[in-house]
Order: C-alpha cells, then structure tokens, then sequence
C-alpha cells in the first residue's frame, strides 16, 4: 500500500502560543495533515474569558483560514458555573483543560488536584454542556516533597482520575497525554464495561514522541525533554499497544509544543515541550507501518478524537481529506526565521509518508 486516506484528521491536544510563535506554528498544523485542532489554553495569562478566546479563535483562523480550532478556557477560580453555561451556548470553548500548578509550562495559575470539590460546581455546569475536561495527569510534589518525582507523578495522578470520573459519570473526561503502563491500565479499567456503540466518556490522548521516545532519549537531550516525561521501553509498548489497538477511547492529541531554542539551552532549567506539529501525521505513519498496523491509523486520527468531541464534520472550515502517500523526506534541522528558531522532533531524520490534501 502507497497511498492511504486518513479523511478529516483531528490532533486534540495542540499548543499554538501567541505573538510571533503563533505566527510560525499555526499554519503548520495544516502542514502536518490535521483539519480539526484542540487548541491549548496555557498563554500567559491563561485564557479564561470568552472575549479573550474568540479573539484567539480569530486570530488563529486569521493564520490558517482551512483549519478549525476547537477552543478551551484554563481551569482556575475565575471561572464560574454562568460563565460556562454562556461560553458553551455561545460555542465559545469545547472544553476546560486543568493544570495541577507547577507541573508544567505556564502552570503556575494552575491547581492543586488533590482536593477538586471547589471546582465542582463549574465540573456540573461542564456536564450539562457536554464540554470536555482536559486532565494534565501529573500529581505536583510539594515542597521538600521526596515521595514525588517526575517518573511516578502520572500514576500518582490516576486515583484523582478515578475519583473524578466516579462522581461525574458523565462528564466528558480525557487523561491528557498518557505516558505509563499505568495510564494505559486505568483507562482501559474506566471502559472495562465498553461495548461497540456505546459513547465514551473517559478517554486518554497519546502524542507522536511517547511512541518512540524513553527515558535515555530525554536525560542529556533538552530537545526531548517534554512533560509528562517519556518513560521507560515497557511503557512505550503499552503506548503503541494503546494506540494500535482500535480502541475508542484512545486517540491522538500531539502535544505538539513549541520553544524558541534559546529555552531549550538554559541554565536555570531548559522549557519542557516538544515541537512535532508539522510533521505529526508522519511520524505516527512510521510506528503504526512497523506494527503492520497502518489500516488502524484512519480511527488513532481521525475517527475517535471526532466522536468524542462531537465535532459535526458538516461545519467544518474545510473539507479536504487527509492522505498519506509512501515518499521519503528528512526533517529539517530547524524550523522558523530571522526571530525565530524552533528544532522540530527528530531533525534531521528521514521519514517513509507525507502527507497530501486532496
Ligand atoms: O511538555 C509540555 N509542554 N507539557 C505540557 O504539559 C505543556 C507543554 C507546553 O506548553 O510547552
Ligand atoms: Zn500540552
């Protein structure tokens, strides 16, 4: 086989940023084969008004007019159960995504997961909107903390997981960039009572790089360096496994995140984030071809990510479709221009499939 089409792509878990690197990045998410985007809230400051997201919104489009961008607020005390209800009628947003505070990039607004109950009142009024929540599954340490470290803080997160979805069952749900055995395993436990037709409610998102990368390639290369980290050879199976495996309530989200390469090379700690968005489909393409599994890329990419939103493909911005056509390329070294310089994942490599609208 040379030639697949994959149909209307979605990459639900997308960091645009803003300014000059919004400028850069936003037209690359068409270059990579994605029609749908689920754009990321973390901008400093975070999104969390409706005014600020359609402006966004506006502004993305105004970059790449044939990509639709679903749109999130950060989960913080600013919202409310009433500003929830008026961004869903207004179809402002499609989802809330929560930071556990210092875990990651721009998380320092964030919240501490151990206790949710203050935000439940805005997790009902999500629920009655059907919009999603977007978990960043990393329990943060606290200080002198020597229980939690970078390695566990994903599985220390899944009880918190649990506990959410047992008192919102129907509350949409996605553990956001799944990196363990453990992640896998919980999602999988959440959905043990699946059967085909049934809709999902908890779902976890995968990226590109977790499919290839563990710990050996992040510890002494800041360009790997992403979080949650990549974990170890037996995680990485489960991930494929996940991703291979026909599943619906597995799909992807690129976490695709860009810094300047001045962030990766600092001495007072290197940004965390890995820029795959203007290849994304390709590198996907390379590990499901090896599994011999190619035929399950069409619903990792396209399928699940829509059903789970709900996105009505009749409204989309464009219709294209996606496909994947058997030609070799190398990733070049950098990306960007007289300002800017972003080094994309895995530059320099030579990759099998582009991709084509058509
Ligand atoms: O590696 C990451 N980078 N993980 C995140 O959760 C945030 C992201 C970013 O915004 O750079
Ligand atoms: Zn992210």
């Amino acid at each position: 086989m040379s030639e697949i089409e994959l149909g209307i792509t979605a990459d639900m878990h997308v960091h645009l940023r803003d300014g000059k690197m919004m400028e850069l990045i936003a037209p690359t998410v068409r270059e990579g084969g994605i029609s749908v985007a689920y754009i990321m809230p973390n901008l400093v400051p975070p999104i969390t008004t409706i005014d600020r997201v359609v402006e966004y919104k506006q502004q993305l489009e105004n970059l790449s007019p044939k990509t639709t961008f679903l749109m999130s607020f950060y989960l913080s005390p600013e919202l409310t159960p009433e500003l929830i209800n008026e961004a869903a009628s207004k179809g402002a947003i499609q989802g809330v995504k929560c930071y556990p505070a210092g875990v990651t990039t721009n998380s320092a607004h964030g919240v501490d997961p151990n206790d949710f109950t203050k935000f439940y009142p805005v997790f009902e009024a999500m629920e009655k909107n059907n919009l999603v929540l977007n978990l960043h599954g990393e329990k943060p340490a606290k200080k002198d903390d020597e229980e939690i470290n970078i390695l566990n803080a994903e599985p220390l997160f899944l009880p918190i997981l649990e506990k959410l979805h047992s008192d919102f069952p129907n509350l949409k749900i996605i553990l956001e960039h799944c990196t363990s055995k453990q992640a896998v395993e919980m999602i999988e436990k959440l959905n043990s009572g699946y059967k085909p037709g049934d809709k999902v409610n908890v779902a976890g998102t995968i990226t590109a790089h977790h499919l290839s990368l563990t710990i050996d390639n992040w510890a002494g290369n800041p360009i790997n360096y992403c979080k949650p980290v990549a974990k170890f050879p037996q995680d990485k199976k489960y991930l494929i496994e996940a991703v291979t495996s026909g599943k619906p309530y597995f799909f992807f989200g690129s976490d695709s995140a860009p810094h300047p390469i001045e962030g990766k090379a600092r001495h007072t700690g290197v940004c965390a984030g890995i820029y795959t968005q203007k290849y994304a489909i390709s590198y996907l393409a390379e590990v499901f071809e090896k599994k011999d599994k190619l035929d399950q890329l069409k619903k990792f990419v396209s399928d699940f990510g829509l059903e789970f939103y709900d996105v009505d493909t009749s409204k989309l911005k464009n219709s294209d479709k996606c496909w994947l056509v058997k030609r070799k390329f190398n990733v070049p070294e950098i990306i960007g221009n007289k300002e800017i310089t972003v080094v994309p994942f895995k530059a320099g490599d030579e990759l099998d499939w582009q991709i084509e609208w058509r």
